[in-house]
């Protein structure tokens, strides 16, 4: 099969996160052709997967399309799968796992696509190579994605292999840390760059604190991973791959020259944040604190804030929340004059309580929680 061809390369993402996804294709000079609510369409040859692996802050999966066709029932599908050539890209010793998005009315059971898949795969390898590769759903090889909706199906490669969310820091997630692909996209759309300093009072496990340092080193996160979905296809240079990681290595910055302050009231998520940021190579660039929000130090020079409080999804969770709420907006107005402060919620009963009017709302989603990132720039007699 061909992978030297430019193809239409689908980028999935979280839901609210493709207009962070889009701006993130213009520094690697690599189109938007179209964008979805969960996508975004580049043009690109297979290599430039392994660029977007490596570089994108905000993007789940990267999907390399090798066909589509006209599907009517599993077996056009055994049928079109079993005329590709498998054995130019899987290894006949190699491991391989299926996935799909399956919205056809002749299945009601995702797993029977996925096998009939499986089995073309691999009944091709068999009879042109004699051996069959092994498969599972552990995502260590090739990793193969079907998308079949109505009459139109596609089979691509997943060059990501594991979701690119997975960057490999986080050993220790502590209590509702946030998707890493989210966190990154809520720095971006703080608008932070490292230019000023950075508190993070409430910061759990660390990931906006880790993914703002990564940020402002302007260090690109698949760095941190040790394996993709791309290095198991055959063909793989590792030559140019390595040329890869040297040339991100040697773009990211110099350490930023201001504070990112993370804190928090439990001790545990202090810990885990402090040993997620070692892992991530980062720790050196973050100041940890275990502080209750009003008492945690701030830097003298105002810069932004970003705070991602509990919001109640459990019942009876939101009436002991309010106080909370309360107090983060009497904390922004009497000691946050000049600093730009945003809470990331998804309890908009809640956020009233802060008792602000935020100059922005932003819309994210966190899981199935529709969210606001609220900005309020705070200034001398701000009352909102
Ligand atoms: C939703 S979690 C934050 C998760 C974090 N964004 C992450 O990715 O791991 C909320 C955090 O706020 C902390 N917290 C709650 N009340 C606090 C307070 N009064 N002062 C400081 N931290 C507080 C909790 O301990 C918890 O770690």
């Amino acid at each position: 099969m061909d992978l030297t061809r430019p193809r239409d390369i689908r980028i999935t993402c979280a839901p609210a996160l493709a207009s962070w996804l889009s701006e993130e294709l213009s520094p690697l000079e690599l189109p938007v052709i179209s964008r979805t609510k969960t996508s975004v369409t580049t043009n690109g040859t297979w290599t430039d997967t392994w660029r977007l692996c490596l570089e994108l802050r905000t993007a789940l999966q990267v999907l390399y399309p090798l066909k589509s066709f006209r599907c009517h029932s599993p077996e056009d599908l055994y049928r079109e799968a079993r005329s590709m050539a498998w054995e130019t890209i899987i290894a006949p010793d190699g491991y391989l796992t299926v996935e799909s998005r399956v919205d056809h009315p002749s299945i009601n059971n995702s797993m029977f696509p996925n096998l009939r898949l499986k089995d073309a795969i691999v009944d091709r390898i068999a009879a042109e190579t004699g051996r069959r590769p092994d498969s599972g759903p552990e995502r260590r090889g090739v990793v193969v994605h079907l998308f079949w909706k109505g009459e139109h199906a596609t089979i691509s490669l997943n060059a990501s292999g594991r979701k690119l969310a997975d960057r490999g820091y986080r050993r220790n997630p502590h209590k509702a840390p946030l998707q890493e692909t989210l966190a990154a996209a809520i720095v971006l759309a703080t608008g932070w760059k490292g230019e000023s300093p950075l508190a993070l009072p409430m910061c759990g496990s660390g990931t906006l604190a880790i993914e703002a340092a990564l940020i402002a080193l302007g260090r690109a996160p698949g760095l941190l991973r040790s394996k993709f979905g791309f290095e198991h296809v055959l063909g793989f240079d590792e030559n140019r791959w390595s040329a890869l990681r040297t040339a991100a290595r040697r773009r990211a910055g110099k350490t930023p020259g201001v504070p990112i302050v993370a804190s928090d009231l439990d001790e545990q998520a202090i810990d885990a944040a402090r040993r997620n940021a070692e892992t991530a190579g980062v720790a050196q660039l973050i100041e940890f604190h275990v502080a209750d929000f009003a008492r945690a130090p701030l830097p003298s020079t105002p810069g932004v804030l970003i705070v991602n409080p509990e919001y109640g999804a459990r019942l009876g969770q939101e009436e002991l929340l309010q106080p909370t709420y309360k107090r983060l907006g009497s904390y922004f107005k009497d000691h946050c004059d000049g600093w730009t402060c945003f809470v990331f919620s998804g309890n908009r009963y809640l956020t009233v309580h802060i008792g602000l009017k935020a100059s922005r709302r932003i819309p994210f989603f966190n899981a199935e929680f529709e969210c606001r990132l609220l900005r309020y720039e705070m200034w001398k007699g701000s009352k909102g």
